[in-house]
């Protein structure tokens, strides 16, 4: 017999509760609780194995294996042949995992899907494209700027999570992309596609099916207004990997950073160029950055900055201008606006800057978030360059991070910063003292080793 039960979920955050509430009390949102029927677990093929095993059953004993015992699962992994997707992955998709792709309207996450699914289907992997979203006649028009037209790719234009299932679950693919998971909706819940709700049950029995069947699943997410996933937080949890499409597409270069991964690291880079062919790696992405980029002028300081296991060079930019009303701005893009009031207040209190009445922006070219601390002495050098008028010598690249007594503290992978460097012609390079001994400059870079902001203000001139 069907057992139902009915439930209610709050549109945000995700918790459940037994009854309707006027506010919800674990987050304290007003009116953000929907009803849920619920089916009885027994009756529920595609629900997750975690919550599969009653309470009191004696075969619930029998899912405990010694660790020894259990066959590890293969490392084997496949190969997109797209360079920069398979870096951002740590070297391509795991069998059975799922990874979700997330970014803002019209970025390129159907672009870059599409063509990893063509990619894959070439190579002799069973790849099935699901599109909830557009039409297929869409899908093919994509397919054929992109050049996949001909691919032995499947593809459904469908968004009914009971159908999608069967297919999969007949089919038996080898790899699955559903784009987008926000419209894929369960049928018998009265929750609308893209609630919270239905986000969670599509997404967890999509991932539960991927395991069981061992597939590899690729979602697309759209993003909010704040750059997060659209929907709970519990969808990142989900999944083994979450990339992420970086910048703005006002740019025709794209950024996928990956946030999560279990099964690489985090925070590698994938840069891609989008053209009438589709997203296309950038071979040398210093260079791409640096373009613009031909004599020192003040306000602008060349960076080698570190993102997952790549170094690459980027130009930092700052502009102070006389504040006209009574709070000055400050604003920061491509990096944390927290450490910017930092370095300014070490600015003011070390090296005698005033800057109480200037609107300060910092920027980094091309649209590239900068995380590590190693950007300090960069924005530290641009913002006192264009206060004073004064530029570093062309071809000179800086990194290192700034504490709050103005002394400069060592950073990780020095010897690929050097290295970068040196590999696009820069000549000079001026880094934080400590970090030196281990790290000898390549033929023809000179190192200026400081102690202290102090000592790195001299070089501008
Ligand atoms: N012929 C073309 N040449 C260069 N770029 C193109 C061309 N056609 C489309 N694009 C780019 O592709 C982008 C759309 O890509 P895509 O549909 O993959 O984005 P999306 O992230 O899936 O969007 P949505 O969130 O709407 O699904 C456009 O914003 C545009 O920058
Ligand atoms: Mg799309």
């Amino acid at each position: 017999m069907a057992r139902k039960h009915t439930q209610f979920i709050c549109e945000n955050c995700g918790r459940v509760h037994a009854q309707w509430m006027g506010k919800c009390p674990d987050c304290g949102e007003w009116n953000s609780l929907v009803e849920q029927v619920v089916q009885g677990a027994a009756e529920d093929k595609h629900r997750p194995a975690i919550e599969g095993v009653p309470i009191g059953r004696e075969d619930s004993d029998e899912i405990l294996i010694p660790i020894s015992k259990v066959q590890p699962d293969s490392t084997r992994r496949y190969v997109t042949g797209i360079g920069e997707f398979d870096r951002v992955l740590g070297g391509g998709i795991v069998p059975g995992s799922a990874i979700l792709i997330g970014g803002d309207p019209g970025i390129g996450k159907s672009t870059l899907l599409l063509q990893v699914g063509h990619a894959l289907a070439t190579a002799g992997r069973k790849t099935i494209y699901i599109s909830s979203e557009e039409s297929l006649g869409q899908v093919r028009l994509r397919a054929a700027r992109l050049g996949g037209d001909r691919s032995s790719m499947l593809a459904a234009a469908q968004s009914n999570l009971d159908i999608i299932c069967n297919l999969l679950h007949n089919q038996r693919p080898e790899v699955v992309v559903v784009d987008s998971v926000q419209m894929v909706y369960r049928p018998d819940m009265t929750a609308a596609p893209g609630s919270v709700t239905q986000l969670r049950d599509a997404a967890a029995r999509l991932i539960w099916l991927a395991k069981r069947l061992n597939f590899a699943l690729l979602l697309v997410g759209h993003v909010t207004k704040e750059g997060a996933i659209a929907g709970p937080m519990i969808l990142e949890h989900l999944v083994d990997c979450v990339a992420y499409f970086e910048g703005d597409r006002f740019h025709t270069h794209r950024l996928v950073r990956a946030v999560k991964n279990r099964f690489g690291s985090t925070d590698e880079l994938g840069i891609f160029e989008m053209t009438d062919a589709g997203l296309l790696p950038v071979e040398d992405p210093s260079k791409l950055f640096l373009q613009n980029q031909k004599d020192s002028r003040p306000g602008s300081v060349i960076l080698a900055a570190c993102e997952g296991s790549r170094t690459l060079l980027v130009e930092v930019q700052a502009l102070c201008a006389q504040s006209v009303f009574g709070a000055a701005k400050r604003k920061a893009t491509g990096v944390d606006a927290g450490r910017v009031a930092m370095i300014l207040a070490v600015l003011e209190k070390h090296a005698q800057c005033v800057l109480g009445d200037q609107d300060v922006f910092v920027n980094v070219v091309g649209g590239v978030r900068v995380h590590e601390p190693a950007a300090d002495l960069a924005i530290a050098l641009a913002v006192l360059g264009t206060l004073t008028g004064r530029a570093l010598p062309t071809g000179v690249v800086v990194c290192g991070e700034l504490g709050l007594g103005a002394e400069l503290r060592p950073v990780h992978h020095q010897r690929q910063r050097l290295s970068e460097a040196a590999r696009v012609g820069f000549r000079g390079f001026i880094l934080p003292k400590s970090s030196s001994p281990a790290a000898k400059a390549p033929a023809g870079i000179d190192l200026f080793s400081c102690e202290s902001l102090e000592h790195a203000i001299r070089h501008l001139g």
